[in-house]
Protein backbone atom coordinates (compact mmCIF):
# COMPACT_ATOMS: atom_id res chain seq x y z
CA UNK A 1 0.00 0.00 0.00
CA UNK A 2 0.83 3.30 -0.45
CA UNK A 3 3.09 5.08 2.22
CA UNK A 4 0.62 8.30 2.48
CA UNK A 5 -2.01 5.59 2.91
CA UNK A 6 -0.33 3.23 5.10
CA UNK A 7 -2.01 3.33 8.93
CA UNK A 8 -0.43 1.63 12.40
CA UNK A 9 -1.89 -1.38 13.32
CA UNK A 10 -3.11 -0.17 16.54
CA UNK A 11 -4.06 3.33 17.19
CA UNK A 12 -0.95 5.24 19.41
CA UNK A 13 -2.68 7.32 21.76
CA UNK A 14 -0.48 10.58 23.96
CA UNK A 15 -2.42 11.76 27.44
CA UNK A 16 -2.85 15.81 26.99
CA UNK A 17 -3.24 17.48 30.02
CA UNK A 18 -5.59 19.96 27.56
CA UNK A 19 -7.16 18.06 24.84
CA UNK A 20 -6.89 14.36 27.26
CA UNK A 21 -6.19 12.46 24.21
CA UNK A 22 -3.91 13.10 21.13
CA UNK A 23 -4.79 9.98 18.52
CA UNK A 24 -2.14 9.14 15.87
CA UNK A 25 -3.03 6.34 13.53
CA UNK A 26 -1.05 7.78 10.25
CA UNK A 27 1.91 5.98 9.92
CA UNK A 28 3.69 9.39 7.96
CA UNK A 29 2.46 11.07 11.38
CA UNK A 30 3.77 8.39 13.71
CA UNK A 31 7.37 8.84 11.75
CA UNK A 32 7.77 12.65 11.99
CA UNK A 33 7.15 12.34 15.20
CA UNK A 34 9.92 10.15 15.83
CA UNK A 35 12.40 12.23 13.73
CA UNK A 36 15.26 14.14 15.54
CA UNK A 37 14.27 17.47 14.07
CA UNK A 38 10.93 16.95 16.26
CA UNK A 39 12.13 15.30 19.35
CA UNK A 40 14.35 18.48 19.36
CA UNK A 41 10.80 20.76 20.11
CA UNK A 42 11.10 18.92 23.58
CA UNK A 43 14.06 20.59 24.57
CA UNK A 44 12.27 24.46 23.74
CA UNK A 45 9.63 25.70 25.76
CA UNK A 46 6.91 27.25 24.70
CA UNK A 47 7.08 30.11 26.39
CA UNK A 48 10.31 31.07 26.73
CA UNK A 49 11.22 33.33 30.25
CA UNK A 50 7.48 33.26 30.70
CA UNK A 51 8.70 30.40 33.72
CA UNK A 52 10.53 33.29 35.73
CA UNK A 53 6.84 34.75 36.07
CA UNK A 54 4.64 31.69 36.04
CA UNK A 55 6.44 28.87 37.49
CA UNK A 56 3.84 25.65 35.78
CA UNK A 57 5.04 27.45 32.50
CA UNK A 58 7.42 24.70 31.57
CA UNK A 59 5.94 23.50 28.83
CA UNK A 60 7.40 22.87 25.32
CA UNK A 61 7.01 23.18 21.39
CA UNK A 62 6.75 19.70 21.01
CA UNK A 63 3.69 19.98 23.62
CA UNK A 64 2.18 22.28 21.32
CA UNK A 65 2.84 20.98 17.65
CA UNK A 66 0.99 17.82 19.09
CA UNK A 67 -2.09 19.68 20.07
CA UNK A 68 -2.08 21.45 17.00
CA UNK A 69 -1.65 18.54 14.93
CA UNK A 70 -4.87 16.83 16.74
CA UNK A 71 -7.58 20.39 16.94
CA UNK A 72 -6.21 19.72 12.63
CA UNK A 73 -7.55 15.86 12.89
CA UNK A 74 -10.82 16.75 14.54
CA UNK A 75 -11.19 18.98 12.45
CA UNK A 76 -10.41 17.05 8.96
CA UNK A 77 -12.21 13.43 10.26
CA UNK A 78 -15.06 14.89 12.43
CA UNK A 79 -16.36 17.66 11.34
CA UNK A 80 -15.06 18.23 7.80
CA UNK A 81 -14.76 14.85 6.45
CA UNK A 82 -18.35 14.06 4.74
CA UNK A 83 -19.01 17.77 3.37
CA UNK A 84 -18.69 18.58 -0.30
CA UNK A 85 -16.30 21.45 0.20
CA UNK A 86 -14.14 19.46 1.82
CA UNK A 87 -11.45 17.23 -0.26
CA UNK A 88 -10.21 14.58 1.17
CA UNK A 89 -7.09 14.45 -0.69
CA UNK A 90 -6.02 17.35 1.69
CA UNK A 91 -6.25 15.36 4.86
CA UNK A 92 -2.54 14.37 5.20
CA UNK A 93 -1.45 17.46 3.87
CA UNK A 94 -3.04 19.82 6.77
CA UNK A 95 -2.00 17.16 9.44
CA UNK A 96 1.38 17.48 8.31
CA UNK A 97 1.49 21.15 8.16
CA UNK A 98 -0.06 21.35 11.58
CA UNK A 99 2.33 19.28 13.29
CA UNK A 100 5.24 20.48 11.47
CA UNK A 101 4.81 24.58 11.96
CA UNK A 102 6.72 25.58 14.68
CA UNK A 103 9.47 22.85 13.57
CA UNK A 104 12.25 25.83 12.92
CA UNK A 105 12.00 27.20 16.17
CA UNK A 106 15.17 27.88 18.21
CA UNK A 107 15.89 28.30 21.97
CA UNK A 108 14.25 31.56 23.66
CA UNK A 109 13.52 32.31 19.62
CA UNK A 110 12.07 35.95 20.49
CA UNK A 111 15.83 36.94 22.34
CA UNK A 112 17.90 34.53 20.02
CA UNK A 113 16.35 36.04 16.54
CA UNK A 114 16.99 39.79 17.51
CA UNK A 115 19.90 39.46 18.40
CA UNK A 116 21.25 36.90 15.33
CA UNK A 117 18.96 38.31 12.77
CA UNK A 118 17.56 35.27 12.41
CA UNK A 119 13.73 33.75 11.73
CA UNK A 120 12.53 30.34 12.71
CA UNK A 121 10.26 30.44 9.73
CA UNK A 122 13.46 30.42 7.54
CA UNK A 123 14.60 27.51 9.70
CA UNK A 124 11.19 25.69 9.09
CA UNK A 125 11.45 25.64 5.97
CA UNK A 126 15.28 24.89 5.64
CA UNK A 127 14.08 21.48 8.21
CA UNK A 128 11.34 20.29 5.50
CA UNK A 129 13.14 20.87 2.54
CA UNK A 130 16.77 20.45 3.65
CA UNK A 131 18.72 16.77 4.37
CA UNK A 132 16.79 16.36 7.59
CA UNK A 133 14.64 13.43 8.78
CA UNK A 134 11.65 15.23 8.41
CA UNK A 135 12.51 15.64 4.97
CA UNK A 136 13.18 11.92 4.40
CA UNK A 137 9.97 11.31 6.05
CA UNK A 138 7.95 13.60 3.48
CA UNK A 139 9.57 12.30 0.58
CA UNK A 140 8.38 9.53 0.79
CA UNK A 141 5.10 10.49 0.60
CA UNK A 142 5.82 12.11 -2.57
CA UNK A 143 8.96 13.99 -4.13
CA UNK A 144 6.64 17.31 -4.08
CA UNK A 145 5.40 16.66 -1.09
CA UNK A 146 7.71 18.66 1.07
CA UNK A 147 7.51 21.78 -0.89
CA UNK A 148 3.61 21.24 -0.27
CA UNK A 149 3.80 21.12 3.39
CA UNK A 150 6.35 24.07 3.34
CA UNK A 151 4.23 26.13 1.07
CA UNK A 152 1.37 25.92 3.43
CA UNK A 153 3.23 26.15 6.45
CA UNK A 154 4.69 29.41 4.80
CA UNK A 155 1.22 30.59 3.39
CA UNK A 156 2.12 30.41 -0.29
CA UNK A 157 -0.16 27.56 -1.04
CA UNK A 158 -2.76 27.71 -3.21
CA UNK A 159 -4.64 25.74 -1.70
CA UNK A 160 -6.07 29.19 0.94
CA UNK A 161 -8.71 26.59 3.14
CA UNK A 162 -5.84 24.66 4.19
CA UNK A 163 -3.37 27.53 5.00
CA UNK A 164 -5.92 29.14 7.19
CA UNK A 165 -6.82 26.09 9.20
CA UNK A 166 -3.19 26.65 10.44
CA UNK A 167 -2.76 30.43 10.05
CA UNK A 168 -5.51 32.80 10.05
CA UNK A 169 -7.35 34.91 13.07
CA UNK A 170 -8.94 31.64 14.13
CA UNK A 171 -6.71 29.08 13.54
CA UNK A 172 -5.75 25.79 15.41
CA UNK A 173 -2.53 27.08 16.44
CA UNK A 174 -3.49 29.95 18.40
CA UNK A 175 -6.69 27.65 19.79
CA UNK A 176 -4.30 24.81 21.06
CA UNK A 177 -1.76 28.12 22.43
CA UNK A 178 -4.28 30.19 24.38
CA UNK A 179 -5.64 26.99 25.91
CA UNK A 180 -2.37 25.07 26.71
CA UNK A 181 -0.61 28.62 28.11
CA UNK A 182 -3.50 29.65 30.17
CA UNK A 183 -3.37 25.58 31.64
CA UNK A 184 -0.08 25.81 32.01
CA UNK A 185 0.72 29.06 33.76
CA UNK A 186 -2.94 28.28 36.18
CA UNK A 187 -4.64 31.83 34.78
CA UNK A 188 -8.44 32.10 34.43
CA UNK A 189 -8.12 33.92 30.96
CA UNK A 190 -7.57 31.90 28.07
CA UNK A 191 -10.12 29.29 28.55
CA UNK A 192 -13.27 29.25 25.52
CA UNK A 193 -15.40 26.37 24.10
CA UNK A 194 -13.45 24.80 21.32
CA UNK A 195 -15.58 21.96 21.05
CA UNK A 196 -18.54 24.81 20.07
CA UNK A 197 -16.28 26.48 17.95
CA UNK A 198 -14.99 22.81 15.94
CA UNK A 199 -18.49 22.24 15.79
CA UNK A 200 -19.79 25.35 13.85
CA UNK A 201 -17.04 25.06 11.39
CA UNK A 202 -17.68 25.10 8.03
CA UNK A 203 -15.04 24.59 5.10
CA UNK A 204 -15.61 27.06 2.51
CA UNK A 205 -13.21 27.49 -1.05
CA UNK A 206 -10.74 29.67 0.22
CA UNK A 207 -11.00 30.04 4.11
CA UNK A 208 -12.85 28.14 7.20
CA UNK A 209 -16.46 30.25 8.26
CA UNK A 210 -18.45 30.02 11.33
CA UNK A 211 -22.35 28.94 11.57
CA UNK A 212 -23.43 32.22 13.07
CA UNK A 213 -25.30 30.22 15.78
CA UNK A 214 -21.60 29.63 16.94
CA UNK A 215 -20.87 33.45 17.10
CA UNK A 216 -20.97 33.48 21.13
CA UNK A 217 -17.95 31.04 21.28
CA UNK A 218 -15.79 32.95 18.80
CA UNK A 219 -16.52 35.79 20.56
CA UNK A 220 -15.11 34.01 23.08
CA UNK A 221 -12.41 33.10 21.73
CA UNK A 222 -11.28 37.11 20.69
CA UNK A 223 -11.70 37.80 24.14
CA UNK A 224 -9.83 35.30 25.85
CA UNK A 225 -6.85 36.29 23.38
CA UNK A 226 -6.79 39.63 24.17
CA UNK A 227 -6.11 39.31 28.13
CA UNK A 228 -3.83 36.04 27.34
CA UNK A 229 -1.19 39.29 25.22
CA UNK A 230 -1.66 41.36 27.97
CA UNK A 231 -1.69 39.43 31.28
CA UNK A 232 0.81 36.77 29.77
CA UNK A 233 2.90 37.13 27.12
CA UNK A 234 3.49 40.82 27.21
CA UNK A 235 3.80 40.23 31.29
CA UNK A 236 6.44 43.13 32.33
CA UNK A 237 8.16 40.05 34.55
CA UNK A 238 8.82 38.48 31.54
CA UNK A 239 9.62 41.06 29.68
CA UNK A 240 12.55 42.29 31.60
CA UNK A 241 14.07 38.05 31.81
CA UNK A 242 13.68 38.55 28.01
CA UNK A 243 15.51 41.86 28.29
CA UNK A 244 18.05 40.07 30.44
CA UNK A 245 18.55 37.07 27.76
CA UNK A 246 18.84 39.46 24.83
CA UNK A 247 21.74 41.58 26.65
CA UNK A 248 23.73 38.02 27.59
CA UNK A 249 23.76 36.95 24.12
CA UNK A 250 24.84 40.09 22.93
CA UNK A 251 27.47 40.91 25.41
CA UNK A 252 28.59 37.26 24.73
CA UNK A 253 28.44 38.27 20.50
CA UNK A 254 30.35 41.65 21.61
CA UNK A 255 33.36 39.99 23.36
CA UNK A 256 33.57 36.95 20.63
CA UNK A 257 34.00 39.63 17.94
CA UNK A 258 36.66 41.75 19.89
CA UNK A 259 38.57 38.50 20.11
CA UNK A 260 38.14 38.21 24.04
CA UNK A 261 39.18 34.74 25.40
CA UNK A 262 36.60 33.30 27.29
CA UNK A 263 37.22 30.74 30.09
CA UNK A 264 34.26 28.71 28.64
CA UNK A 265 34.23 28.57 24.53
CA UNK A 266 31.13 29.31 23.58
CA UNK A 267 32.03 26.02 20.98
CA UNK A 268 27.74 26.07 19.98
CA UNK A 269 27.84 30.36 19.41
CA UNK A 270 31.13 29.93 17.33
CA UNK A 271 29.86 29.97 14.13
CA UNK A 272 26.06 31.97 14.75
CA UNK A 273 28.48 34.77 16.17
CA UNK A 274 30.40 35.06 12.44
CA UNK A 275 26.77 34.94 11.06
CA UNK A 276 28.17 31.60 8.99
CA UNK A 277 25.96 29.09 10.56
CA UNK A 278 24.20 26.27 8.96
CA UNK A 279 21.54 24.30 10.00
CA UNK A 280 23.08 21.37 11.73
CA UNK A 281 24.62 24.31 13.75
CA UNK A 282 21.01 25.67 14.25
CA UNK A 283 19.74 22.47 15.00
CA UNK A 284 22.50 21.65 17.99
CA UNK A 285 21.53 24.78 20.22
CA UNK A 286 18.34 24.15 22.18
CA UNK A 287 17.43 25.82 25.89
CA UNK A 288 19.75 23.00 27.78
CA UNK A 289 22.83 24.22 25.81
CA UNK A 290 22.14 27.89 26.05
CA UNK A 291 21.76 27.46 29.46
CA UNK A 292 24.62 25.20 30.28
CA UNK A 293 26.36 28.31 29.22
CA UNK A 294 25.23 30.84 30.98
CA UNK A 295 25.79 28.07 34.14
CA UNK A 296 29.41 28.24 33.52
CA UNK A 297 29.40 32.44 31.82
CA UNK A 298 28.61 33.12 36.05
CA UNK A 299 32.15 32.67 36.43
CA UNK A 300 33.57 34.73 33.47
CA UNK A 301 36.13 37.26 33.88
CA UNK A 302 34.20 39.63 31.53
CA UNK A 303 31.78 41.46 34.38
CA UNK A 304 28.79 42.44 32.29
CA UNK A 305 28.66 39.14 31.21
CA UNK A 306 29.17 37.06 34.42
CA UNK A 307 26.67 39.88 36.45
CA UNK A 308 24.08 39.39 33.72
CA UNK A 309 24.30 35.51 33.45
CA UNK A 310 24.21 35.53 37.49
CA UNK A 311 21.13 37.41 37.16
CA UNK A 312 19.56 35.27 34.80
CA UNK A 313 20.36 31.92 36.52
CA UNK A 314 19.22 33.46 39.69
CA UNK A 315 16.42 35.80 38.77
CA UNK A 316 17.49 38.65 40.15
CA UNK A 317 16.01 40.83 37.41
CA UNK A 318 15.92 44.07 36.10
CA UNK A 319 12.83 46.24 37.65
CA UNK A 320 11.43 48.74 35.46
CA UNK A 321 9.11 52.11 35.10
CA UNK A 322 6.64 53.07 32.45
CA UNK A 323 8.36 55.16 29.73
CA UNK A 324 6.69 57.06 27.14
CA UNK A 325 9.70 57.28 24.12
CA UNK A 326 7.62 60.57 22.22
CA UNK A 327 7.46 62.41 25.40
CA UNK A 328 10.57 61.56 27.32
CA UNK A 329 13.18 61.27 24.61
CA UNK A 330 14.98 63.84 26.59
CA UNK A 331 14.99 61.99 29.91
CA UNK A 332 16.32 59.05 28.15
CA UNK A 333 19.80 61.08 26.83
CA UNK A 334 20.19 62.62 30.39
CA UNK A 335 19.60 59.10 32.15
CA UNK A 336 22.37 57.82 29.67
CA UNK A 337 24.85 60.41 29.94
CA UNK A 338 24.44 59.51 34.28
CA UNK A 339 24.27 55.59 33.99
CA UNK A 340 27.88 56.46 32.04
CA UNK A 341 28.98 58.69 34.54
CA UNK A 342 28.26 56.51 37.35
CA UNK A 343 30.31 53.54 35.88
CA UNK A 344 27.25 51.91 34.90
CA UNK A 345 27.16 50.86 30.76
CA UNK A 346 23.93 51.81 29.43
CA UNK A 347 24.03 49.72 26.66
CA UNK A 348 23.41 46.77 29.03
CA UNK A 349 21.80 48.37 31.57
CA UNK A 350 19.34 50.69 30.62
CA UNK A 351 17.00 49.20 28.46
CA UNK A 352 14.06 49.88 26.44
CA UNK A 353 11.41 47.77 25.64
CA UNK A 354 8.01 48.00 23.71
CA UNK A 355 4.29 45.85 23.28
CA UNK A 356 2.07 46.09 20.83
CA UNK A 357 -0.85 44.11 19.88
CA UNK A 358 -3.75 44.22 17.31
CA UNK A 359 -6.47 42.47 18.92
CA UNK A 360 -8.56 41.11 16.02
CA UNK A 361 -8.97 43.02 12.33
CA UNK A 362 -11.03 43.29 9.26
CA UNK A 363 -9.46 43.61 6.40
CA UNK A 364 -7.79 46.16 5.54
CA UNK A 365 -6.18 45.80 1.82
CA UNK A 366 -2.73 47.30 1.79
CA UNK A 367 -1.64 46.97 5.54
CA UNK A 368 1.30 45.76 6.62
CA UNK A 369 -0.09 42.67 7.51
CA UNK A 370 -3.51 41.92 5.49
CA UNK A 371 -5.63 39.61 8.09
CA UNK A 372 -7.73 37.43 6.53
CA UNK A 373 -11.54 38.83 8.39
CA UNK A 374 -13.47 35.57 10.56
CA UNK A 375 -17.18 35.56 8.71
CA UNK A 376 -20.02 34.27 10.40
CA UNK A 377 -22.44 32.44 7.66
CA UNK A 378 -26.11 32.87 8.04
CA UNK A 379 -28.56 30.37 7.51
CA UNK A 380 -29.18 31.42 3.65
CA UNK A 381 -25.53 31.33 2.81
CA UNK A 382 -24.26 34.44 3.30
CA UNK A 383 -20.87 35.76 4.82
CA UNK A 384 -20.94 38.64 7.60
CA UNK A 385 -17.32 39.75 8.94
CA UNK A 386 -17.65 38.96 12.37
CA UNK A 387 -16.94 42.62 14.13
CA UNK A 388 -20.36 44.03 12.10
CA UNK A 389 -21.97 41.35 14.02
CA UNK A 390 -20.81 41.48 17.04
CA UNK A 391 -20.19 44.76 19.21
CA UNK A 392 -17.77 43.27 21.43
CA UNK A 393 -15.53 42.49 18.59
CA UNK A 394 -16.29 45.56 17.13
CA UNK A 395 -15.04 47.58 20.59
CA UNK A 396 -11.70 46.17 19.86
CA UNK A 397 -11.45 45.37 15.99
CA UNK A 398 -8.52 47.54 14.75
CA UNK A 399 -7.38 49.31 17.97
CA UNK A 400 -3.65 48.31 18.29
CA UNK A 401 -2.62 48.82 22.43
CA UNK A 402 1.13 49.01 22.63
CA UNK A 403 3.29 49.30 26.23
CA UNK A 404 6.41 50.97 26.52
CA UNK A 405 9.03 50.37 29.69
CA UNK A 406 12.68 51.47 30.52
CA UNK A 407 14.72 48.23 32.63
CA UNK A 408 17.27 48.81 34.84
CA UNK A 409 19.20 47.15 37.90
CA UNK A 410 17.85 48.67 40.58
CA UNK A 411 20.31 47.25 43.14
CA UNK A 412 23.07 49.19 41.10
CA UNK A 413 21.32 52.13 41.64
CA UNK A 414 21.05 52.19 45.70
CA UNK A 415 22.98 54.16 47.73
CA UNK A 416 26.80 52.91 47.85
CA UNK A 417 29.95 54.26 48.91
CA UNK A 418 30.87 55.75 45.71
CA UNK A 419 28.80 58.02 43.50
CA UNK A 420 26.07 58.88 45.58
CA UNK A 421 25.15 61.98 44.09
CA UNK A 422 24.84 60.42 41.00
CA UNK A 423 23.12 57.88 41.58
CA UNK A 424 20.66 59.77 43.97
CA UNK A 425 19.79 62.18 40.47
CA UNK A 426 18.94 58.49 38.19
CA UNK A 427 16.33 57.51 41.13
CA UNK A 428 14.75 60.89 40.98
CA UNK A 429 14.53 61.11 37.40
CA UNK A 430 13.50 57.10 37.19
CA UNK A 431 11.15 58.47 39.91
CA UNK A 432 11.65 55.08 42.31
NI1 LIG B 1 2.44 27.45 17.02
Amino acid sequence: MEYSRRKLKEEKVFKDPVHRYIHVRDLVIWDLIGTKEFQRLRRVRQLGTTYLTFHGAEHSRFNHSLGVYEIVRRIVDDVFRERSQWNKEDRLLSLCAALLHDVGHGPFSHSFEKVFHVDHEEFTKQIILGDTEVNEVLSKVDPDFPKQVAEVIGKTHDNKLVVSLISSQIDADRMDYLQRDAYFTGVSYGHFDMERILRVMRPREDQVVFKQSGMHAVEDYIMSRYQMYWQVYFHPVTRSAEVLLSKILHRAKELGAQGYSFTYKPLHFESIFKGQFTLQDYLKLDESVMLFYFQVWQEEKDPILSDLCRRFVNRNLFKYVEFDPAKEYRKHSELEALFKKADIDPEYYLVFDSSSDLPYDFYRPGEEEERLPIYLMTNQDELRELSRESSIVDAISGKRRTDHKLYFPADFLKDGSTKRNIKRQIRSLLDI
